[in-house]
């Protein structure tokens, strides 16, 4: 292999059940099921390219409206990780080249690494010529250490999968994978992303994952969560918003108290955030039906029916601490903008 290169353009994903707490943090293993949509406007493009020239791994990334930076530190390490795991399927040592860029603030609750690492994943795949089907590229993404990036390779609404409880640890890293349970098309949402802050979040999720077992509400969460999985599914499956918004707010709202509760606590919400929570519940009263769900950072999505999107959106952006809204119609999954091109002098 002299040099191959491949890139892929990845969604990021809001889920309406979330994943919280790691069980095993080698093997990015989750305590409970979570279910998502990918993101239509919210994507990351990554070129990999395997250079035998390459002395290093040399990873580029552009954040939202910032200057292409050499990614070092945590950053740095964390795709290099990544890129091992690849270069040990393929059989390779070759270093890498890494060019990535995000069209979305990072680091701020939308999911930036889950459609980082799943770009990556796919990009790296194909460049290193490795034939994997969705269940091993979703497997792969989800090993980076950003789970949800498994949720970020199959097409539309995406459930994560919790294996059976008597499988050991090997067993479930051969099952913790991602599958569409509806694609794009079956039903027409809207996620309106309300950016009340473009800064990254001081507190990763990879740390906040290792300390929800720490809130004394972390069990509360697990045993609710079967129940909320099937409504989840099933107003999916029926095109139930309400049993959907219902669910996927008591979802945000138990996820967030764990956080609040955990040792030490983390408050990702800012007083934007609340605007936008106590908005979204008068709008409700008032008929105007959309829900709220927050990830590990401030900025709120708002779900609505795609009818009523613009009118969700256009209210969004006169709340107090409101920056600017993305709207997001239901998204495909992680693919390849190009083919991988061939060995190249
Ligand atoms: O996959 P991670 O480590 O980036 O964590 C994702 C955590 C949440 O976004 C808050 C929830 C989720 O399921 O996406």
């Amino acid at each position: 292999m002299k040099q191959k290169r491949a890139t892929a353009i990845a969604p990021a994903n809001i889920a309406f059940i979330k994943y919280w707490g790691v069980r095993d943090t080698t093997r990015t293993l989750p305590y409970n099921g979570s279910i998502s949509m990918n993101l239509d406007a919210c994507l990351t493009t990554t070129t990999v390219t395997f250079d035998e020239n390459l002395t290093r791994d040399e990873i580029t990334l552009t954040f939202y409206q910032q200057a292409p930076h050499l990614a070092t530190g945590v950053a740095r390490e964390r795709v290099v990780v990544h890129l091992e795991r690849l270069r040990a399927l393929a059989g390779t040592d070759c270093y890498a080249k890494v060019i990535s860029s995000n069209n979305f603030p990072s680091d701020a609750g939308i999911a930036s690494s889950a459609a980082g690492f799943a770009a990556l994943t796919r990009a790296g795949v194909a460049a290193l010529g490795l034939e994997l089907d969705e269940r091993q590229l979703s497997l792969l993404a989800r090993r980076s250490g950003s789970g949800s990036a498994c949720r970020s390779i199959p097409s539309g609404y995406v459930e994560w999968y919790l294996p059976s409880t008597e499988f050991d640890l090997v067993q479930w890293d051969q099952a913790s994978y991602a599958k569409s349970i509806a694609q794009p098309e079956h039903w027409d949402l809207t996620d309106v992303v309300a950016v009340v802050d473009t800064n990254a979040k001081k507190i990763g999720s990879a740390e906040n994952h290792r300390l929800a077992t720490s809130s004394p509400y972390f069990a509360t969460r697990l045993a609710e969560i079967p129940d909320r999985l099937a409504a989840v599914r099933e107003a999916i499956v029926q095109r139930d918003f309400t049993k959907l918004g219902q669910a996927m707010e008591a979802d945000a709202v138990s996820m967030h108290a764990v956080c609040m509760t955990s040792h030490p606590p983390s408050f990702y919400w800012n007083g934007g955030t609340m605007n936008i929570i106590h908005a979204v519940r008068s709008w409700r009263s008032e008929g105007l039906e959309a829900y709220f769900t927050i990830d590990a950072g401030p900025n709120v999505h708002v779900i609505c029916e795609t009818a009523d999107s613009e009118v969700v959106a256009q209210q969004l952006r006169q709340l107090p601490g409101v920056e600017f809204t993305i709207a997001n119609m239901v998204g495909k999954g992680t693919r390849l903008e190009e083919p991988t091109t061939p060995d190249v002098e």
